[in-house]
Formats: C-alpha cells, sequence, structure tokens
C-alpha cells in the first residue's frame, strides 16, 4: 500500500533511467520524453557533463549556508545577467518560491513609496505557483479552489486587456506591480502579444510600477530566447525529483544505521550539561535551552558581534534572535568533537562579554 498523499494523478508507468531525450521505464521500454519533467530538465537526461559536475561538487562541498560567501553562486548570476540584461539575482529552490520573493519585492517597494495596501495587477490564466500567496495571485479555479481565504492585493485582468489595465492604473493609486508570465504556461502555452508586453512596460514606467515577469517555465532558453523580455490540487516541479530523493533516501539510511537520532540525544545532553557547567553563572549568559543537538545559549546582549571571535577561534555558529548563539552541529558529532566545541566555544564566549556592552 502507498503512503504517498494522493495529490497526484499519477500514470501508471514508473521509469528507471533517461539518456538525451530518450527515457525507460523499468521494463526496458523506451519513450521519447516531449514533457522533460515539465520543461526543467534543460539539458536532457544524464548528460555527462551534468553528471560529472554534480558528483564533483557533491565531493566538495554540498552546502554551507548563506552566512558565508558562495562563489558559484556569482558565477551563475554572472550569467544570468549577462543573459537577462537585469542587474541582480536571488537564488531559490523552487518556481512558487521566485514569485513569492517578488510579491513580496512589490509590497515592499509599495510601502516605501508610502502605499499601505500595495495592489498588484495579474493576469486571470496565469500560473504563479501552489503556495496562498502565488495560489492567491492564480486566476485558475483548479488551483484556488479548496484553499480560500486567499491573500489580498490582487487585481485580475484578461491577458491581452491593456486598455483595461491602463484604466486599473489610472484610477488605483494602490497599484504597485503588473506581474504576468510573457507565455502563459499552465494557462494553455498562450504567448502574450509583443505589443501588449510593450504597452505593460510604457504603462510601468509611466505610472513607476515594477513590471514582473514570471519566466519559471517560458525562460531560460525554452522560448528559443534567453528570456522574452529584451526589448491537481498541490504539487512542486522539483519536489520528489530523483536527485533529490535518492539523497534523501541515503541520507535516512545513514541516520538509522549509524543511530545518529541516539547519537543526537546523548551527545546533546552531554554537550548540554557541559555547556551549563562552563557558562551557567558567568555574568551575561541568562542560561542554555534547546533539545538533543539544537541548543541556544542565551545571552543577556545582541551577540551578533560574537561570530567573528568564534571563526577566529575556529568555530562556525549562528546567532539567532539578537542574543542566542545556535549550536546544531551534524548529528555525527562525537563526544570528544562535543567537548572540543565546548572547549573552544567557552573563552569566545568570555571574551566577548568582556567587552563594554554596547
Ligand atoms: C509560470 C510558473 N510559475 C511558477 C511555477 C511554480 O513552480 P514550482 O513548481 O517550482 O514551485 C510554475 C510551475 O509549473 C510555472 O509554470
Amino acid at each position: 500500500m502507498s503512503h504517498l498523499m494522493k495529490n497526484y494523478g499519477r500514470l501508471p508507468v514508473s521509469f528507471d533511467h533517461g539518456q538525451g531525450v530518450w527515457l525507460w521505464d523499468k521494463e526496458g521500454h523506451k519513450y521519447l520524453d516531449a514533457l522533460a519533467g515539465i520543461a526543467v530538465n534543460s539539458v536532457g537526461h544524464a548528460h555527462p557533463r551534468l553528471v560529472r559536475a554534480i558528483a564533483d561538487q557533491a565531493s566538495k562541498l554540498i552546502h554551507c549556508s548563506n552566512y558565508f560567501n558562495i562563489d558559484l553562486q556569482e558565477q551563475v548570476a554572472e550569467k544570468l545577467v549577462e543573459h537577462s540584461g537585469l542587474e541582480a539575482v536571488f537564488f531559490c529552490n523552487s518556481g512558487l518560491e521566485a514569485n513569492e520573493c517578488a510579491i513580496k519585492i512589490a509590497r515592499k517597494f509599495g510601502h516605501a513609496k508610502g502605499i499601505e495596501v500595495p495592489n498588484i495587477i495579474v493576469l486571470k490564466h496565469a500560473f504563479h505557483g501552489r503556495s496562498i500567496a502565488t495560489l492567491s495571485a492564480t486566476g485558475n479555479p483548479s488551483v484556488r479552489a479548496d484553499f480560500s481565504p486567499y491573500t489580498e492585493g490582487f487585481i485580475f485582468v484578461d491577458e491581452s486587456d491593456l486598455d483595461g489595465i491602463r484604466k486599473i492604473v489610472e484610477e488605483n493609486k494602490n497599484v504597485v506591480a503588473i506581474f504576468f508570465e510573457p507565455i502563459l504556461g499552465e494557462g494553455g502555452v498562450v504567448p502574450i502579444d509583443l505589443s501588449v508586453i510593450k504597452g505593460i512596460r510604457e504603462i510601468c514606467d509611466e505610472h513607476d510600477l515594477l513590471m514582473m515577469c514570471d519566466e519559471v517555465q517560458c525562460g531560460m532558453g525554452r522560448s528559443g530566447k534567453w528570456y522574452i523580455f529584451k526589448p491537481g490540487n498541490h504539487g512542486s516541479t522539483f519536489g520528489g525529483n530523483p536527485l533529490a530523493m535518492r539523497a534523501a533516501l541515503e541520507t535516512l539510511s545513514i541516520i538509522e544505521d549509524e543511530k545518529l537520532v541516539e547519537n543526537a540525544l546523548e551527545v546533546g545532553k552531554k554537550l548540554k550539561k557541559a555547556l551549563s557547567k562552563s557558562l551557567n553563572g558567568f555574568p551575561g549568559v541568562r542560561g542554555i535551552r534547546g533539545k538533543g543537538l539544537m541548543l541556544g545559549i542565551v545571552l543577556d546582549r545582541d551577540a551578533h558581534d560574537i561570530l567573528e571571535l568564534g571563526l577566529k577561534a575556529g568555530l562556525t555558529f549562528s546567532v539567532t534572535a539578537g542574543n542566542v548563539i545556535r549550536l546544531v552541529p551534524a548529528l555525527t558529532i562525537t563526544e570528544a568533537e562535543a567537548d572540543e566545541l565546548v572547549k573552544r566555544i567557552t573563552p569566545v564566549i568570555r571574551s566577548f562579554l568582556a567587552q563594554p556592552k554596547i
């Protein structure tokens, strides 16, 4: 019996591997793949360069958090800026996240102009995602149904009704942005007429509005250009893809085989105890809290400046809520390593607290 949620209408086939535009199922049948993971496997299956790059990167560094400079981001951003003609890039995990970000940018832009309830014009047949905000910006009833109440602040217009858009903008001073897919994807692969796009650009320029294009589906060369403008119930495009799933499966097996949950409990307890012993009662330390290997050392002051002191002592950790040093080491941490952590962090905290309080 399947334990998966029933949110996808699945076809009765299970693929085993692919090569270029070809897929093979478990029984060895070969398919020409004209779907490409819903417009996202841009270089085909198992492209040897892509395979090598992923393997190589995985052997070096998979994640380190945006608390640090990430050179690869700079390199990707440079290419995206070059191909889009835009100025800055923000990286996220999915289409809807990108659109959430766009909506937030538009709202912030409005608030900066003194508009308390910013409105965004969206197209009736657009699809922007399945989070509450993005489905609220999506007209398609099959995406919206059963998920009210919706997020306010979206005004729906017909895709080709430039006059209608102009009228709304002239009458409604709360409009801050016009948000649209240059080619409607889920809306039926409908290219918006170039004259309408140019008209939207003009309206945005005239009224100081943001023109926001959702090219999640049509961008990155799929339209035949890098980007267009140089003149079910729930789902996610990448959610559950084989690579992520393989990684997740392996991670779960390691946690099971190496008994890392138990390790987190045991070493976490000892770590908390050792931290309490060395720091509790020290002026400026309010206490140590948390469970397992998710621990916080609560200080009586803003602690952001401690991060560099930590780095100098060969330690990385974070500060949350302003005054809480957060320790969330890997679940593989040994008792000896936890002892070393206490040994290193104690003098860091003490010297930080010895500084005059700002
Ligand atoms: C135009 C458009 N925007 C947003 C999304 C949402 O992307 P994701 O499923 O990665 O959240 C899609 C997905 O099909 C899309 O086509």
